[in-house]
């Protein structure tokens, strides 16, 4: 069984009732027990903090074996934070860097990601199903073409 570790960060707490615009009406909570019924296969570990500190300890924690993977929405801290670079690049799980939102298509300060260099791949727009399709990439038993 694979198991996966969710990491939310700042504001993420407040998914379903902050922004729905751009964030939609789902709380994080019920979307994650669809990802689990659909995913049967997979632990998934939760852990939700609006500390840039508490982040990083939990990738410490995660990142030396007790998962496969760390699913990552850093949330505000994406743009500002050189430690969590640096916790991504420390660990020897792979982390997939995830948003609810096009941070392509908002305010230009969005564009910017410091944690994607030291990340194995980004996915954005999607919605909550951004979660759901770094699953996928983490499940594919191979790529169907190779780099
Ligand atoms: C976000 C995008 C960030 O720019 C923002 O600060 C968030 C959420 C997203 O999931 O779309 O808090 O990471």
């Amino acid at each position: 069984m694979k198991k996966i570790q969710i990491i939310n960060g700042p504001n993420l707490n407040l998914l379903g009732k902050r922004e729905p615009a751009v964030y939609g009406s789902a709380s994080f909570e019920g979307y994650l027990e669809t990802l689990r019924t659909a995913y049967p296969q997979c632990r998934i570990d939760y852990f939700q903090n609006n500390v840039e500190g508490e982040l990083i300890n939990k990738i410490h924690e995660a990142g030396f074996g007790a998962c496969d993977a760390i699913i990552l929405n850093a949330g505000a801290y994406t743009h500002t934070s050189v430690a969590l670079h640096d916790a991504i690049k420390a660990i020897q799980v792979p982390v997939i860097e995830v948003h609810i939102s096009n941070v392509h298509a908002r305010e230009a300060f969005r564009h910017v990601s410091l944690i994607s260099a030291a990340c194995l791949g980004v996915i954005a727009g999607f919605g909550l199903d951004s979660y759901r399709l770094a699953l996928e990439a983490i499940m594919a038993p191979e790529p169907i073409i190779k780099h």
